[in-house]
């Protein structure tokens, strides 16, 4: 295979830390690629009134991958008010540069898995029958839709003109607010197209199939959302008759995040919108760590991005030794090869990762359960660039690379 290149994107605060620690992991395996670096994040929002400038967004398509950190958004005043003086007054008006890389290159399959690491002390514990402790065991992967519902965008706040007639055709809307002055409205769609909704579904029952899980539970309010979710729940259950092996559970949103603190390991693969999908994964990303092991993909057709689903932690950004766990970080890279069909080593990193886990010996401030600070080293935890470190020598101590690919 030729080498790959990799457009990565480090963006701001601890997305440039953890990134660091997944390239020298990746580099460990022997993993042979070109890197280029692409621009994105607050910098560059405030030096040229774009976080997301078009030379990046060329990388990508011609390079196809990215890894990417994580970036600092700010509400759209305050972000106003950080653009350089030449800029202000412009029109330059802030939005997600990661929402915007999704939204152009149609990256509309997440894929968030959430997995138990053994020995890990964050994991969820529970009190079984007879008041023992019960640690279940979480092996759950969430697709998530990830270009449409309610992160789209298409909303008004005070909706006038032909917006506010068409309002008025719908029985539902004249009932509950035909009487509440419209200064008073604010209005964010949900829209699901049958294309995408069908992609997640497919692509959440092909994973299901292709790694042997027994359910897709697809997590969604088709009783009370009847037109989005109602519509993805019908398409769900035609595309499960041609899974047979595979059944299709039905969860709404508020039980799934009750009973996934009762019996996590009870479910396989969730699907879901944008908006549940992104509270669900969260949910099981608290069963297994946190934020400091939740990984993520984003795929489309042509280009694939691979990020923590953390952010830039701002607060942690500076520290002369950065303290933040960088394993979300280097699962994604992990994704990442898989998706490069460099399977055997995604999964020597993996096996890595549980092995410095397991040992327990080497650990960040969050395994820890420390209160995240500058002195957290001093008092025991490990530094970010220690646990990469320890990973790497778990990586490289079983054996040369070459001797395992
Ligand atoms: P955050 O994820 O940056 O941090 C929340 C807290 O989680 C941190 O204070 C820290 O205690 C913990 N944490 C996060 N990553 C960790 C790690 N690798 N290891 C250990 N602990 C970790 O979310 P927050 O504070 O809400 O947002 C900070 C900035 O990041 C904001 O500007 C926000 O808009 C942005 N953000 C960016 C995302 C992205 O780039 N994908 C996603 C979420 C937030
Ligand atoms: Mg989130």
């Amino acid at each position: 295979m030729n080498k790959p290149t990799i457009v990565t994107m480090p963006g701001d605060g601890i997305g440039r830390v953890v990134m660091q620690e997944a390239l020298r992991v990746l580099d460990a395996t022997g993993f042979k690629a070109n890197y280029v670096e692409g621009d994105i994040g607050w910098d560059f929002w405030c030096s040229e009134g774009n976080p997301l400038p078009d030379r990046t967004i060329r990388l990508l398509e011609e390079h196809k991958v990215g890894l990417f950190g994580a970036i600092t958004s700010k509400p759209k005043e305050e972000a106003a008010a950080e653009l350089s003086p030449d800029l202000k007054g412009k029109g330059f008006v802030y939005a997600s540069p990661i929402v915007g890389m999704r939204q152009h290159f149609d990256l509309d399959i997440c894929i968030r898995p959430c997995h138990t690491y053994k020995g890990n002390p964050l994991n969820f514990i529970r009190r079984g029958a007879a008041g023992d402790v019960e640690e279940p065991v979480v092996d759950v992967v969430i697709f998530r839709q990830n270009t449409e519902g309610l992160y789209c965008g298409v909303e008004w706040s005070y909706p006038d003109g032909i917006v506010y007639e068409a309002l008025r055709t719908h029985n539902n809307f004249v009932k509950n607010f035909g009487n509440v002055p419209r200064e008073e409205i604010a209005v964010s769609t949900r829209i699901f197209t049958r294309k995408a909704t069908e992609r997640i579904l497919r692509a959440a029952f092909e994973h299901a199939a292709g790694n042997g899980y027994k359910s897709v539970t697809l997590c969604e309010k088709p009783n009370v959302i009847r037109e989005t979710s109602g519509m993805m729940y019908n398409m769900a259950r035609q595309i499960q008759k041609e899974y047979p092996g595979i059944e299709l559970w039905n969860t709404n949103i508020d039980a799934q995040m009750m009973w996934l603190t009762k019996n996590p390991e009870e479910y396989g693969v969730i699907v879901a919108g944008n908006m549940f999908g992104d509270i669900v994964s969260d949910g099981f990303a608290g069963l297994i760590g946190g934020l400091g092991f939740a990984c993520s993909a984003n795929l489309g057709r042509d280009v694939a991005v691979f990020e923590p689903t953390h952010g830039s932690a701002p607060k942690y950004a500076d520290y002369p030794v950065p303290i933040v766990n960088p394993i979300a970080m280097i699962e994604s890279a992990c994704m990442m090869l898989d998706h490069l069909q460099e399977s055997s080593l995604a999964a020597r990193i993996r096996k890595a990762i549980a092995a410095v886990i397991l040992e327990g010996r080497v650990r960040t401030y969050d395994m820890l359960k420390m209160k995240g600070g500058p002195d957290v080293v001093k008092h025991g935890a490990a530094s970010t660039r220690e646990m990469g470190d320890a990973i790497i020598e778990k990586v490289t101590g079983d054996g040369t690379p070459e001797a395992n690919v």
